[in-house]
C-alpha cells in the first residue's frame, strides 16, 4: 500500500506551511471580487446561506477527496490519479481528468493575470494619489479628490480602452507568478505564503475594522444575512454552487497538486476543516468589509463585475482616509490574487515535471509564456478584438467576449467536469483501505464523508453541470 515520495524530492517544509499555502490558494479574487459582486446581484442573504450549505456538503468533501488523491499519489496530478487507480486496481484512463484539470488551470491563469493586472492598476492609481495626499500635506484625506462619479468610473474604461496598459499589467502579474513558481515548493510557493498571508489578514482585518467604524456594518450584515427567499431560485443556486467550487480551487487539479507535497503523519480532516473555514471566512468578511463602505455612501451593491473597480473607488472618495484605505484595499486583492495564480500555474508546471520529466524552470516558463499569450487575447477582446466571439455559435456563449469566454468555459463545464470525475473516482473507485489509511478519519466521520462524495457531490455537480450547459432547462 506505501506510495514512493514525491519525485521532485520539494515539499512543504511543515503542515502549517501546506495550510497557509493552500488557503492561500482558495483566498482570490474569487473571496474578494466575484464574491461580493455574486451575493450582491442575487439579493445577498439567501445566496450566502445557499453558499454556506454548498461549502460545507459539498465542497469540504470534494476538498478532502483531492488532498487525499495528491497525498496518497505525491506527484502531479496526472501521476497521483493514475497510482491511487493502480493501488485500488481501476482503469488508468481516470488520470485523464488530471490532465483536464491542468489544462484548465493553465487557461484559468491566463485570464485570472489579466483581472489582476486591473489590481494592480487600481494600486498604481491609488499609491499616486496618496502620494499626492502625502505631498499636500493630508495623508488622510479621502482618494481621488474633486473627481466626479464619472471621472472615477472612466478611469476603468481608460483601462480597457488602452491594449498597452492592460498589457504591461498582465505582464508584470504574469512574471512575478512565474518568478515564485519557478522557484519551487519550499523556496518559492512556500516563501510567498509564509510572507504574503500574515500580511492579508492583518490588511483584511484593519480594513474591515475601519468598514465598521466608518461605514453601515449594521445595514451590511442584514443585506447578506437576513434571507430573502423569495430570490431564491435554481440558477442563484446553479450560481451558489459553482462560486464554492471556484472558491475552494477545486475541480482544476491544483489542490490534488499541493497536497502532494504533503510529508508523511499530516492529519488530513482538521487540515481540510482549516482551509475550507479559512476561504469561507474571508468571503464573507470580504461582504462586510464591502458593502459597509458601499452602503455608507448610498451606492448600488448589485453593481456586478465593477463593483470593486467603479463603485467602491467612488465611495473611498467620501471616507475619511479613503487615500490610504483605498491604496491597502487594492494591494490586499493583489497579495490574494498572487498567491491564487502560483497555485493555478505550479498546476500544469507539475504536470510537466511529473510527466514529461522537464526541469521546473522550463516547465513553468513555457507555461507561463502560454497563459500569457492566452491572456493577451483576453485584453485585447476588450478593445481591439472586441467583437470576437470565440465560441458564438453556442447560444450560451453568444453574446461573450474573448476572457468571458474562457472563464464561462472554465467555470461553467471544465471545472465542474472535473470535481464530478473527483467525487466518483474517490467516492467509488478508489480502494477504501488506501482512503481510510490516507485521511485517517474516525469511522463516523470517513462514513460521513463516503457518503457525501459518492451520493451527493455527484448529484450536485451533475446539476451545475447540467444548467450549465443547458440553461433553459431552469
Ligand atoms: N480559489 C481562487 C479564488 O477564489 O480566487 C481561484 C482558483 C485558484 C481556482 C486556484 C482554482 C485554483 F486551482
Amino acid at each position: 500500500m506505501a506510495i514512493s515520495g514525491n519525485p521532485t524530492g520539494d515539499g512543504w517544509s511543515s503542515r502549517s506551511a501546506f495550510i497557509l499555502a493552500a488557503i492561500g490558494a482558495a483566498v482570490g479574487l474569487g473571496n474578494l471580487w466575484r464574491f461580493p459582486t455574486l451575493a450582491g446581484e442575487n439579493g445577498g442573504g439567501a445566496f450566502v446561506i445557499v453558499y454556506i450549505g454548498c461549502v460545507v456538503l459539498l465542497g469540504l468533501p470534494l476538498l478532502l477527496a483531492e488532498i487525499f488523491i495528491g497525498r496518497a499519489g505525491q506527484t502531479d496530478a496526472v501521476g497521483s490519479i493514475r497510482k491511487v487507480a493502480q493501488v485500488s486496481r481501476v482503469s488508468h484512463a481516470w488520470a485523464l481528468f488530471g490532465g483536464l484539470g491542468a489544462l484548465a488551470a493553465f487557461l484559468i491563469v491566463s485570464f485570472y493575470s489579466v483581472v489582476a493586472g486591473w489590481v494592480l492598476y487600481y494600486v498604481g492609481v491609488f499609491a499616486g494619489d496618496f502620494a499626492q495626499a502625502l505631498a499636500a500635506g493630508d495623508p488622510f484625506r479621502g482618494a481621488l479628490q474633486g473627481e466626479t462619479q464619472e471621472q472615477i468610473a472612466g478611469r476603468m474604461s481608460d483601462l480597457f480602452d488602452s491594449p498597452w496598459l492592460l498589457l504591461s499589467m498582465h505582464l508584470v502579474f504574469m512574471g512575478a507568478t512565474l518568478f515564485i513558481v519557478a522557484r519551487g515548493i519550499s523556496g518559492g510557493i512556500e516563501k510567498a505564503a509564509t510572507w504574503l498571508m500574515p500580511a492579508f489578514f492583518a490588511l483584511l482585518i484593519s480594513i474591515t475594522i475601519y468598514g465598521a467604524v466608518v461605514g453601515d456594518v449594521g445595514e451590511a450584515a442584514a443585506f447578506l444575512f437576513t434571507p430573502d427567499w423569495s430570490k431564491l431560485d435554481a440558477r442563484v443556486m446553479n450560481e451558489a454552487l459553482g462560486q464554492a467550487l471556484f472558491s475552494l480551487s477545486l475541480g482544476v487539479a491544483g489542490i490534488i497538486t499541493y497536497g502532494s507535497y504533503i510529508r508523511e503523519g499530516t492529519r488530513l480532516g482538521p487540515t481540510t476543516f482549516a482551509i475550507g473555514l479559512a476561504d469561507t471566512a474571508v468571503a464573507l468578511v470580504a461582504g462586510l468589509m464591502i458593502f459597509p463602505i458601499v452602503f455608507a455612501v448610498g451606492l448600488d451593491p448589485a453593481a456586478g463585475p465593477t463593483l470593486v473597480f467603479q463603485t467602491l473607488p467612488f465611495a473611498f472618495e467620501a471616507m475619511p482616509a479613503g487615500a490610504l484605505v483605498g491604496l491597502l484595499f487594492f494591494v490586499l486583492v493583489l497579495v490574494a490574487a498572487i498567491t491564487s495564480s502560483i497555485s493555478l500555474l505550479e498546476v500544469p508546471t507539475a504536470w510537466a515535471i511529473g510527466e514529461l520529466g522537464w526541469s521546473r524552470r522550463r516547465a513553468a516558463l513555457t507555461f507561463g509564456a502560454g497563459a500569457f499569450a492566452i491572456g493577451v487575447a483576453c485584453l485585447l477582446g476588450y478593445n481591439v478584438w472586441s467583437d470576437v466571439r470565440p465560441l458564438g455559435f453556442w447560444s450560451i456563449f453568444a453574446e461573450t467576449d474573448i476572457l468571458d469566454t474562457i472563464d464561462g468555459f472554465t467555470g461553467k463545464i471544465m471545472l465542474p467536469l472535473g470535481a464530478l470525475c473527483t467525487s466518483l473516482f474517490v467516492g467509488w473507485r478508489a480502494d477504501r483501505r488506501l482512503t481510510e489509511q490516507t485521511t485517517g478519519l474516525s469511522r463516523p466521520m470517513f462514513m460521513l464523508w463516503r457518503f457525501l462524495l459518492a451520493w451527493l457531490c455527484p448529484l450536485a455537480v451533475a446539476a451545475i453541470l447540467l444548467f450549465g450547459l443547458f440553461p433553459k432547462l431552469l
